[in-house]
């Protein structure tokens, strides 16, 4: 066996504790995240099934009653972790956070449903899982987009996946931080303070955080109050391609639901809207502060996963990301590197990140299988020379962050074991 396949495997089994995987052995981050635990998952598919479904089980088991599944859920009381369960202080039967993430849980779920050629039959065992992560889009349907302009927004810069992403540097910017601002960040000492977010960024993320506890996370009043408010296109390609996978589960059990069906044809109707077809690119929008932002981000190309139902914008989108950055030898940069807000080390500001090439990799090999071949393979032999490092540098290949990370090891196995 191709040994790098092997210390995959080794690296989530050493990751993983009671049920669920960190997203690495350090003390980075020692808690399950929502949509590392769904990449997590869709590694553990390509060797061991019953851990797939254990690991989004013990996801879905931290649901809220209002149907929201957090970003976070700590099940040990550590406190080895800013803000941790005490500075949230939420959750219902396990602590957690009180936002959540991007929900790739449903796409994920429907690729290794269709992997293991599971039976109608097969798939309608899962039936109480897929009824619960329905109520999840719904939540994101009824709170996040309380206006039904067809958008959903997040409130946090964390709930994106791509914290400190240049894509929130305006919105942040207005942000004033709270007098009295305690907490100490342990992150920093952990991995080199060059690769991880600024003071300035941490200080707004708990400003934010902390108002939205004063507002008990009640999900009616934080559209209208938060202090960040972003509809951003890559976190709602993620949003489009779950709701077109939940339609398909849930026909898969003989059920439909026309206010997901409906959302489709809004969602995607409205972000089409948001493409500049001059530019080549979307736009996000900041609903706080009623302004564009338009940042060459690696995620504007989730659209790609999202199977637009709009051949001109995915061919415009295609020839976009083949332009997107051609002077470094790892793809892809989580920014272009040519724009003035790109830095190569730190974080979502520049580096490439696994889980990204992986979406693209699905979103393009329907479309563009050669392109599609390519990015597989840059990805396989960026992870064999450098292993499972949390993010690496588009230049020099340069293993970043954490060691030992989770979502980097399950999608290398899913891309090296699954190739179309
Ligand atoms: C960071 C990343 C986020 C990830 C988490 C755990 O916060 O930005 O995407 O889910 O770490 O790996």
């Amino acid at each position: 066996m191709n040994c790098t396949i092997k210390e995959a495997k080794k690296t989530l089994i050493n990751n993983r504790r009671l049920n669920y995987t960190l997203p690495t052995n350090t003390k980075l981050y020692p808690a399950q995240w929502n949509w590392d635990s769904a990449f997590i998952a869709l590694g553990y598919s390509n060797f061991n099934l019953n851990y797939s479904f254990k690991e989004l089980e013990t996801l879905i088991s931290g649901q809220w009653d209002d149907g929201m599944i957090p970003h976070i859920l700590f099940h040990i009381k550590d406190l080895n972790y800013t803000p941790n369960y005490k500075a949230w202080n939420c959750g219902k039967k396990v602590s957690s956070s009180g936002i959540t993430q991007p929900p790739i849980l449903v796409s994920i779920l429907r690729i290794i449903f269709e992997r293991q050629k599971f039976s109608k039959k097969e798939i309608k065992k899962f039936q109480p899982l897929i009824l619960k992560i329905k109520r999840y889009l719904e939540w994101f349907i009824r709170y996040r987009d309380p206006k039904r302009t067809g958008l959903i927004s997040i409130l946090h810069p964390w709930e994106s996946g791509y914290d400190n992403s240049p894509l929130w540097d305006k919105s942040m910017s207005k942000i004033k931080i709270e007098s009295n601002l305690s907490y100490k960040r342990k992150d920093n000492k952990i991995v080199e303070k060059s690769q991880r977010p600024l003071k300035i960024d941490y200080d707004r993320y708990v400003t934010i955080k902390n108002h939205l506890k004063e507002m008990n996370y009640d999900p009616k009043k934080l559209y209208f109050k938060s202090k960040f408010n972003v509809v951003d296109v890559g976190f709602n390609s993620l949003f489009l391609k779950a709701l077109k996978d939940m339609d398909f589960l849930l026909r898969c059990i003989d059920k439909t639901n026309s206010s997901i069906k409906k959302y489709i044809l809004l969602n995607e109707s409205k972000l089409i809207k948001l493409f500049d077809s001059k530019k080549m690119t979307f736009k996000n929008k900041d609903i706080r502060n009623n302004s564009s932002i338009v940042i060459p981000s690696i995620t504007n190309f989730f659209m790609l996963f999202a199977d637009l139902n709009n051949n001109s914008i995915n061919k415009s989108l295609i020839k976009s990301l083949k332009r997107y950055d051609k002077n470094n030898k790892y793809l892809f940069p989580s920014i272009n590197s040519k724009h003035k807000s790109f830095e190569e080390k730190r974080y979502w500001r520049g580096p490439v990140w696994v889980n990204c090439n992986w979406i693209l990799y699905q979103g393009l090999k329907n479309k563009d299988k050669k392109f599609a071949e390519t990015i597989r393979k840059k990805t396989l032999n960026l992870v064999e020379k450098k292993k499972f490092r949390e993010y690496y540098s588009c230049r020099s290949g340069l293993g970043m962050g954490a060691k030992n990370f989770s979502w980097t090891a399950a999608l290398y196995l899913d891309l090296k074991l699954n190739s179309y």
